[in-house]
């Protein structure tokens, strides 16, 4: 007798034509060194921000709700196809399973999402999934305030905002692709958030950041979240932080999962540079708009790079 395996290695060589809608002009990832100083992401200890005498009932709960939360979405994204459908986002709505698509032309990416609304609790879609725990909105709440603290940001102003904000999240499943440099898993964009708190699920890296006009891949670090400064924090900070433009490339062999979590103002709040920073050398550089209606505009676009954020700049005459 004789045994055979590696079926699905090989299924990964093979040829297969990539749909003509998944294909884009390529930016390449740039592989810089670990010693290259444009790679280093800084990095902080959540215990700093939980509060000194809870901090490791916390974090050990934290921890077990992660590793709940994974195997919850690991199952989600395994559930037959018609199963899935019964999430799909409604017409003129945009939570849900799925890639809402206004253009007949229109690029997708590589990737299956499943994107909700979390707070405030009447906006949710019942039939939607989970609520984000609130050991993660304390985090969120934790890095706004040292954020706001850091450029001068008055506390109340932070608190006014955020507090009680909307909050989201958007799960992706990439699945791996024979040809993963003729796709891209997230179109190029910037998040229209004040922060987002990314945790790579399974592990797999693939989350590149924009930066000196080239790809660089983010390395994965275990037990680490990614905190992506997101333009509702450039606006407000009236261009001190600037928001990061990043994508998802996918690769050959590996899935990979990741959950983002948004933090925004309420949708009450009036989004503009915060006053406490303005000044005569300071002028605004970005206008006001609600919240609601600043969501509503975003969610009217496709994505691309940081032009949502530049429809906000006030132009100079
Ligand atoms: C995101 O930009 O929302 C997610 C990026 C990723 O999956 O790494
Ligand atoms: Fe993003």
């Amino acid at each position: 007798s004789h045994s055979v395996l590696g079926v699905m290695d090989m299924a990964k060589k093979l040829e297969i034509e990539i749909p003509e809608m998944y294909i884009r002009p390529q930016e390449p990832t740039i592989l810089t060194d670990e010693t290259t100083p444009s790679l280093t992401i800084p990095v902080f200890d959540l215990n700093t921000l939980l509060h000194e005498n809870a901090r490791d009932a916390e974090l050990h709960k934290f921890s077990q709700l992660l590793e709940k939360l994974k195997l919850e979405i690991e199952n989600f994204f395994k559930l037959p196809i018609e199963e899935k459908k019964k999430y799909q986002i409604k017409p003129g709505d945009v939570q849900g399973y799925g890639t809402v698509i206004r253009r007949k032309d229109q690029k997708l990416d590589w990737g299956d999402r499943f994107y909700m609304v979390i707070n405030p609790v009447e906006r949710r879609k019942p039939y939607l999934l989970p609520q984000l725990p609130p050991s993660l909105r304390k985090l969120g709440m934790g890095l706004l305030g040292l954020l706001g603290k850091a450029i001068g940001m008055e506390m109340r102003e932070v608190e006014e905002l955020f507090d009680d904000g909307m909050q989201s999240m958007r799960m992706t499943y990439y699945p791996p692709c024979p040809k993963p440099e003729v796709v891209v898993g997230l179109t190029p964009h910037s998040d229209a958030t004040g922060i987002t708190i990314l945790h790579q699920v399974n592990g797999v890296e693939g989350l590149e950041i924009k930066k000196g006009g080239v790809w660089i891949p983010v390395t994965f670090r275990a037990n680490a979240f990614v905190v992506n400064v997101g333009d509702i924090m450039e606006i407000l900070s009236n261009g001190a932080y600037t928001s990061i433009e990043h994508r998802a490339a996918v690769n050959k062999e590996k899935e990979r999962i990741s959950i983002a979590m948004f933090f925004n103002p309420k949708f009450e709040a009036e989004i503009g540079p915060v006053k406490s920073l303005l000044n005569s050398e300071n002028p605004p550089l970005f206008k006001s708009m609600f919240m609601e209606d600043y969501f509503k505009d975003f969610f009217s676009r496709n994505l691309n790079g940081k032009s949502h954020l530049e429809t906000m700049r006030i132009k100079s005459s």
